[in-house]
């Protein structure tokens, strides 16, 4: 479909639409469900003293995550362009100004940025995969697993191949376009991953050591809370839900013009949330149980499943499918991240969708290596928030992420009036209420004061009033 206007004199996409309304929700699911439910939760969680960080991300991803993708979506759809020329269009008609397009361009910078490191955990987990099936993991203690990825990990030429080849295969989907390949991929995925988190769950279950794990999660040690874990909830709320980039405004883009935006929101929270819930409780047991710390950091997860499964009957099989699901989920993940920054350069300066991909692709894998090295050769060089992987995370998720939602989710509640509003979102009463509520003042506020709060401004002002 390549039409400008639709029938209703609508905006239509110039990038083909979602086949159908489930197409939407298994598209913007697989953008949720990836690295950063399964191998970022747990270790951030970890690092983060577990049980209060998880309950401030909780209370992040319901009470300001559920109203920024909303917005997200009702913009996009609304828009019909690429997030960049999207918050343009939609800043001059609604009596703002098209310099809301920053908000996109910023959108477009973090997409490229999550990705540069996003890929290099991808190739891990397709190393993972190879070294599965070949049986390393068989009855492997804790040393020889952690040796394991010692060994791997502390080679670039390793990383950097596998880094490559994840982004071959992103490039090669996001250049086919939105609506092949993708829905396939995820109608399967998200349910296999899932099922397999349920056998997890039940090894660990059995561990002995799921009590403590569960304590680990669930049990809020409000001392542990540091303004900067929780700035780090937030931020992962942003992460795990693909918001604050305009991905999400970007798919919103392809959406049929009927699709109710609240349900498919909260069903794609529900399910994001489940899984990593579902990975931590599996995760943290076997944490417990083999010696090691929940504070050991990115390499987490990639030194505990292995053993599990090192040890389960049919480990060799259950493992290698294991990492395959999560390269699928990465692998999904990788197209949102790229989409706002492709659908940009095909509008903007008139190139085919392949070409733009590859444009954009080799730029992030350049930017990549600096995440390469971040396990090697430069594990040593540190400044602001630590490795140059800590520093583009850090930029990223904790800053980037909640200021684009922060600013998007200001547009729709104060600068977009509310019949445009309340006609994207099927103006259903109480439903439009609530999120017009949200969207105005508890979704900014509770971002802002959260930024602030990092940033140390509200305790400087505090101490000036005191
Ligand atoms: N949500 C993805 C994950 O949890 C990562 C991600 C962040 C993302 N922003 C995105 C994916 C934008 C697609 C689009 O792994």
């Amino acid at each position: 479909m390549l039409s400008n206007q639709a029938g209703d004199g609508k905006r239509s996409s110039l990038h083909g639409h979602w086949s159908s309304r489930m197409a939407f929700v298994l598209a913007v699911t697989g953008s949720a469900v990836g690295l950063g439910n399964i191998w970022k939760f747990p270790y951030i969680a970890g690092q983060n003293g577990g049980g209060a960080f998880v309950l401030v991300y909780l209370a992040c991803v319901v009470l300001i995550g559920m109203p920024v993708m909303m917005s997200e979506i009702l913009i996009g759809r609304r828009g019909r362009r690429n997030p960049v020329r999207t918050m343009q269009i939609l800043g001059e008609e609604e009596g703002g100004s098209r310099r809301w397009g920053w908000v996109g361009g910023m959108g477009v910078i973090a997409g490229i940025f999550i990705l540069s490191y996003y890929s290099v955990i991808a190739g891990w987990t397709l190393a993972y995969i190879v070294k599965s099936v070949s049986g390393v993991f068989v009855g492997a203690t804790a040393e020889v697993v952690g040796a394991e990825f010692e060994n791997y990990v502390g080679d670039w030429r390793k990383v950097g191949l596998t880094h490559t080849i994840f982004m071959a295969l992103s490039v090669y989907v996001v250049a086919r376009g939105v609506e092949r390949g993708l829905e396939q991929a995820v109608r399967f995925m998200v349910p296999a991953l899932l099922v397999l988190m349920l056998v997890l769950l039940v090894y660990s279950i059995n561990s002995g050591y799921f009590g403590q794990g569960v304590a680990f999660m669930f049990t809020p040690d409000f001392e542990k809370l540091t303004q900067d874990s929780v700035l780090a909830a937030l931020g992962q709320a942003f992460f795990t839900l693909s918001i604050g980039m305009g991905a999400i405004m970007a798919y919103g883009a392809y959406l049929p013009e009927e699709t109710s935006i609240t349900g498919a929101s909260a069903a794609v929270v529900a399910a994001d949330t489940a899984i990593a819930i579902l990975a931590g409780l599996a995760i943290f047991p076997l944490v417990f149980a083999n010696g090691l710390t929940p504070a050991d950091g990115p390499g987490l997860v990639f030194n505990t499943l292995p053993m599990a499964f090192g040890q389960m009957q049919g480990g060799v099989f259950l493992s290698t499918i294991f990492f395959v699901l999560l390269s699928f989920a990465a692998w999904t993940s990788a197209i949102g991240l790229m989409e706002p920054a492709v659908a940009w350069i095909v509008e903007r300066f008139n190139k085919t969708r392949a070409q733009a991909t590859v444009m954009i692709g080799l730029l992030i894998w350049l930017l990549g290596f600096g995440t390469v090295l971040s396990f090697n050769k430069l594990s040593e060089t540190r400044f602001l928030a630590g490795t140059i992987f800590n520093n583009v995370d850090y930029l990223t998720s904790n800053i980037m992420l909640p200021l684009g939602g922060l600013l998007i989710v200001w547009f729709a509640g104060w600068v977009m009036c509310r019949n445009s509003t309340s006609d994207e979102l099927g103006n259903t009463g109480k439903i439009f209420k609530v999120w017009h509520l949200a969207a105005r003042f508890l979704a900014p506020v509770g971002i802002l004061f959260v930024l602030l709060n990092a940033v140390g401004l509200i305790e400087w002002i505090r101490d000036r009033l005191a």
